[in-house]
């Protein structure tokens, strides 16, 4: 995508009038927030919470230990297992009447994992999102397209009233029935699409199918998160359909979407909203806190979370934490990948955006791939399956990508990958988070 006009960038960047404090306010002044309300949040969830109370006290630390951000440190984790232990609303910090909604992530095993939100809980997300549509560039009166699935999944909703609260014209169209998707995008003409970004190469595609140029869509902005997608996928998108790609992050154990945002304006890393969610970055394997710039696991602490507070949650992303730059508050660089989505093939460790960066090197391929593991006797073995653009329809051409991509692996990942290029379409699509490894190896 060719930089920025200086005309169109300057119609995207909010006024200083339009910020909120923190997003300009000196660091010394929100170090001073979040102490004040990190000393709040502890109270709340020891006086509230059994589960926190029996954690602290086996840690033999009280809320009153903390005096600055640094003692954060000597309280303990919390993990999704804690949260499963604790089904449904176990913890929970207020009378269930006080909880306005409920949401919970499908998980693929086990129970889900259950979040609750009071009145007030619901108007701090709504106001983070409304603040990462404007970091996206988003105005009041732009038409917004809602792609996330509606309902448990924090997609939807979150994105809605996030947009609702921008004074955005909102359409609400969840996941799922694409060509449906494509005919709302041509009639409605929405500014702004909120989706995740392996769903958008689904709407792509269909724009093709249907012979519409996507370029001439009326789409300026996507705001794309729930999934990791690299740099590559980024100007894939940009390019297909000429919009300002942006990333958005979030998880339900914390919020929802809208915990950070890439401003339009750099695209450099995802601000975190540190007003109301306090980032630490640990060692995974010991726990240990690391310094900026530093790539670990993410950790989050709630600041202003009424409902379900929760204290030094572990993401299991993978990020390091940059200083501000667009904003005052500092960013989380794009997500490599989950702990839980690391790889280990051969004793290498492989996350599937090392693999997505390759293939997206390679014009032949399009973005659309899977990567499938599988053991013959104590050998893994790797399978890269990946569609071919349909103007790369001619055999030779198939095969010469295959063996780039093949060369291309072995070369920076050190492993050798079966490569297989499929004809278009012959990945099965997502409606939401697309399903990037298929481990068929035993589990021993
Ligand atoms: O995915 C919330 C969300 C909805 C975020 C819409 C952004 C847009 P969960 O279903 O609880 O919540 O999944 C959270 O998804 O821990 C990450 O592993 C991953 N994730 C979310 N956003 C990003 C992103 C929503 N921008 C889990 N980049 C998180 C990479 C992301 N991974």
């Amino acid at each position: 995508m060719p930089p920025i006009a200086p005309r169109k960038l300057a119609e995207m960047l909010p006024r200083a009038r339009d910020l909120d404090r923190f997003e300009t306010a000196p660091r010394a002044e929100l170090a001073a927030h979040q102490r004040e309300r990190l000393g709040r949040t502890l109270r709340h969830a020891y006086e509230n919470v059994p589960h926190y109370r029996a954690a602290f006290d086996a840690a033999g630390v009280r809320p009153d230990a903390f005096s600055d951000l640094p003692d954060l440190a000597r309280f303990p984790f919390t993990t999704k297992a804690d949260l499963r232990a604790n089904y449904p609303f176990g913890m929970f910090a207020v009378p269930r009447e006080q909880v306005a909604r409920i949401h919970a992530s499908s998980g693929t095993t086990g129970k889900p994992t259950v979040v609750g939100y009071t009145r007030h809980d619901l108007d701090v997300w709504a106001d983070c999102v409304a603040r990462s549509i404007r970091a996206a560039g988003g105005r009041p009166g732009m038409v917004v397209h809602v792609a996330y699935g509606y309902g448990l999944f924090t997609g939807g909703l979150g994105a809605h009233y996030g947009a609702e609260r921008l004074g955005c014209t909102v359409i609400p169209m969840s996941g799922g029935m694409t060509e449906r998707q494509v005919q709302l995008i041509q009639d409605f003409r929405p500014d702004i699409i909120m989706v995740t970004p392996s769903y958008m190469l689904a709407i792509l595609d269909e724009f093709r199918r249907q012979g519409l140029d996507p370029r001439a869509s009326s789409l300026k902005i996507g705001i794309f998160g729930a999934e990791p997608w690299t740099n590559a996928m980024r100007s894939e998108i940009e390019e297909a359909f000429d919009l300002h790609a942006v990333d958005i992050y979030g998880l339900s154990e914390v919020m929802g979407p809208g915990v950070a945002s890439e401003c339009v304006e750099t695209k450099d890393g995802l601000h975190v909203w540190e007003d109301h969610f306090y980032p630490e970055v640990i060692d995974p394997a010991t726990g240990a806190v690391l310094p900026d710039g530093q790539e670990g696991e993410l950790v989050f602490t709630s600041l202003s979370k009424e409902a379900m507070p929760v204290i030094r949650y572990r993401t299991r992303d993978l990020t390091r934490l940059l200083p501000g730059s667009a904003r005052a508050m500092r960013r989380m660089e794009k997500i490599t990948g989950r702990t839980d989505d690391m790889m280990i093939v051969r004793g290498v460790n492989v996350f599937p955006s090392q693999i997505e960066e390759k293939i997206l090197a390679i014009p032949a391929l399009s973005a659309h791939y899977q990567v499938v593991l599988t053991r013959e006797g104590r050998l893994d073995g790797m399978a890269i399956r990946v569609e071919a653009r349909p103007e790369a329809d001619h055999p030779e051409t198939r095969r010469a990508a295959a063996d780039r991509l093949c060369q291309a692996v072995k070369d920076t990942i050190g492993i050798t990958a079966a490569v297989e290029v499929l004809d278009p379409d012959g990945i099965e699509r997502s409606l939401g988070k697309a399903r990037r490894v298929v481990d068929r190896r035993p589990k021993d």
